[in-house]
């Protein structure tokens, strides 16, 4: 007796997403410096964590090799909240540089939500600056945040559908769920869905997740999103991830494959297109502040 092979969701990867952003993203740079315009984005790094140093020098190398240059600055893990606002206000007065990116996270003694309000919003590649947040929720242009804005590239670049679409999103954190929520209610062709936003309030989620087209996972816990919670054939984008040292440890249990019809591998999902965002909105800002705004 034959036996029906098991189901297997269509794969999506970041990798080629990001890689379409960023040939976008060298190619404005290139049209910048051909106009004289040396695009800079600045790097701002507090204490001696290996993964934060790790992830600013990736970022570093990126940027380089897109054609940015990317002054940095390295404080001592003793520095003081004001030490790091003179960091930052002297970038912020640089008209030379962008582009600014603090590093998250900051020593313990450190605020971070408090540097990052520092920071000239029209400098903030986060995109997760007050004021753009404000921005993002009026519907106003600005830098989007990397991570809500790298899932709508991701679900454009596959030509999945969102308009009129019934989209479930599981948490409602302000790097993720709340502005993703936010940005894919929003009147424009590749959002427009019909959003609901569920969280620890609401303890019957499944409800809402069973019965999702575009699920996107954006809790922070571990395997919290299993077959059962999955309606058959929906697209689920695991946003939410947690490190236990190196070890990535996503929302979506891989098994979700099984029953999805396209998801977010278990790595290289989400992850590329954030990054890929990041510099996005570093050109997006140099062509703003010298008035030489693309296409
Ligand atoms: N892949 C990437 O590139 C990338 C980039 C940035 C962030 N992330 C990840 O995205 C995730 C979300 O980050 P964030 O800062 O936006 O979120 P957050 O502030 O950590 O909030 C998590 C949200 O999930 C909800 N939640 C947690 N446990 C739950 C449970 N058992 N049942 C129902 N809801 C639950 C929380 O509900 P309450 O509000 O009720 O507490 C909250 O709304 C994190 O895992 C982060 O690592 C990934």
């Amino acid at each position: 007796m034959s036996v029906a092979p098991e189901h297997t969701a269509t794969l999506l990867p970041g990798k080629p997403v990001a890689e379409a952003i960023l040939a976008d993203v060298a190619e404005r740079v290139a049209r910048l410096k051909a106009a004289s315009v040396q695009p800079s984005l600045a790097t701002v790094l507090v204490g001696d964590d290996d993964a934060s140093a790790g992830y600013i020098r990736i970022k570093q190398r990126q940027a380089e090799e897109l054609g940015f240059v990317s002054p940095h600055r390295h404080l001592p893990a003793d520095a003081t909240q004001a030490d790091l606002h003179r960091v930052i206000e002297d970038f912020n007065a640089d008209a030379g540089v962008h582009g600014l990116l603090v590093q998250y996270p900051v020593p313990g003694h450190l605020d971070y939500d408090l540097a990052l309000a520092a920071v000239d919003p029209d400098k903030d590649v986060d995109g997760m600056h007050p004021l753009n947040m404000g921005r993002l929720a009026l519907g106003l242009p600005g830098p989007l945040p990397c991570t809500p804005a790298g899932i709508e590239a991701l679900l454009a670049h596959y030509e999945i559908p969102v308009a009129g679409r019934e989209v479930v999103i599981l948490g409602r954190g302000a790097t993720l769920g709340r502005p993703l929520s936010i940005l894919l209610a929003q009147k424009r062709p590749t959002a427009n869905a019909a959003v609901t936003v569920v969280h620890t309030g609401v303890p019957d989620w499944d409800r809402y997740t069973r019965r999702a087209e575009i699920l996107i996972a954006a809790a922070g816990v571990p395997g919290i999103i299993q077959p059962e919670h999955v309606r058959p054939g929906a697209v689920v984008i695991g946003g939410g991830v947690r490190y236990e040292g190196r070890r990535l440890l996503p929302d979506v249990d891989e098994s979700c494959a099984t029953v999805a019809g396209a998801i977010t591998p278990r790595v290289g999902g989400v992850g590329p297109t954030t990054v890929a965002m990041l510099f996005r909105n570093a050109v997006a800002a140099a062509e703003r502040q010298t008035g030489r705004r693309s296409g």
